[in-house]
């Protein structure tokens, strides 16, 4: 075996593939909540379908959507067999195990945090990402907005499938409006969030998230020796409030805002 397989089939290699890919799909959250934002503009969907249609049809971020699911895929992968491994050197488990006994909830438990993450995932890949490429009787709809006063949109419903409309997205000069056909993505979140089951699914699994971030962002860090004196409070801050709280928060705040205000 060369250094390189040494390095990463060892204990210390696996968790250096589980820090780096899980700083990674860090980075992933920011940049799909922000993209998530859009849902709280109120132009019936408008620039969340365009954005949605953009991100998943511009080739560039179509390959980093690839590399993100291999990520994610090798993250949970390196996850089950660090757990096995562990539990293989010490099969006696934590409950009498002193040294872990005192270690936060959090940090003994994440990988069942993990799997409950992991569960959300396939569910929310399956009803959203599957569902938008896929269903071919989603249907589409026509905004137009006035450059002149960008909040008032006048939205068509077009309920047509797949096959008879394809995206449409400029400003006509003349009637100086910005004009937008679009797969309607929006009305599938929209609607999905009307159901409180499903609401309380997303919130538990932000909360699921909130903990398994407070944890892994800092220990993150750690494994990579990224944790100079002056960078722990920095990280601690980051892993705390910034992943662990606000990003959760916020994720969470979309589906109880369409279930109570749309
Ligand atoms: C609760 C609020 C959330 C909403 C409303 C939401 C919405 C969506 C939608 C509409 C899509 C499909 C279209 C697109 O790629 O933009 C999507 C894709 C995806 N979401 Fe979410 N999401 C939420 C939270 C999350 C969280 C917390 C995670 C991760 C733990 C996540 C992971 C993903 C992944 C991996 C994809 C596929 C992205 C790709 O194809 O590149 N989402 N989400």
């Amino acid at each position: 075996m060369g250094n390189f397989s040494k390095t990463f089939s060892s204990s210390l290699g696996k968790k250096l593939i589980m820090s780096l890919t899980g700083l990674f799909i860090c980075l992933f959250l920011v940049v799909h909540l922000i993209g998530n934002l859009q849902l709280f503009k109120d132009d019936s969907g408008q620039a969340f379908n365009s954005y949605a249609y953009f991100m998943t049809h511009f080739t560039p971020i179509k390959v980093i959507s690839y590399i993100n699911y291999a990520i994610i895929l090798g993250h949970a992968i390196y996850a089950l067999i660090l757990t096995i491994s562990n539990r293989k050197a010490r099969p006696i488990g934590y409950a009498v195990y002193n040294g872990s006994a005192n270690s936060p909830w959090n940090s003994r438990n994440m990988g069942i945090l993990g799997t409950i993450i992991l569960i959300f995932l396939i569910i929310h890949m399956k009803d959203f990402l599957w569902e938008y490429h896929n269903n071919t009787s989603l249907p589409y709809a026509r905004y137009e907005a006035s450059l002149a006063d960008p909040q008032n949109v006048k939205v068509t419903p077009l309920a047509v499938t797949d096959k008879e409309y394809s995206h449409v997205d400029y400003v006509d000069p003349q009637s100086q409006t910005h004009i937008t056909v679009a797969k309607d993505l929006y009305k599938l979140v929209r609607d999905s969030f009307k159901i409180w089951w499903y609401v309380a699914l997303y919130v538990v699994s932000m909360v699921a998230i909130g903990f398994h971030l407070i944890h892994g962002f800092r220990s993150a860090f750690q494994t990579v020796g990224w944790d100079h004196k002056k960078l722990v409070p920095i990280i601690r801050f980051l892993g705390v409030w910034i992943f662990g709280i606000i990003i959760p928060a916020a994720f969470a705040a979309i589906p109880l805002y369409f279930f109570f205000c749309k």
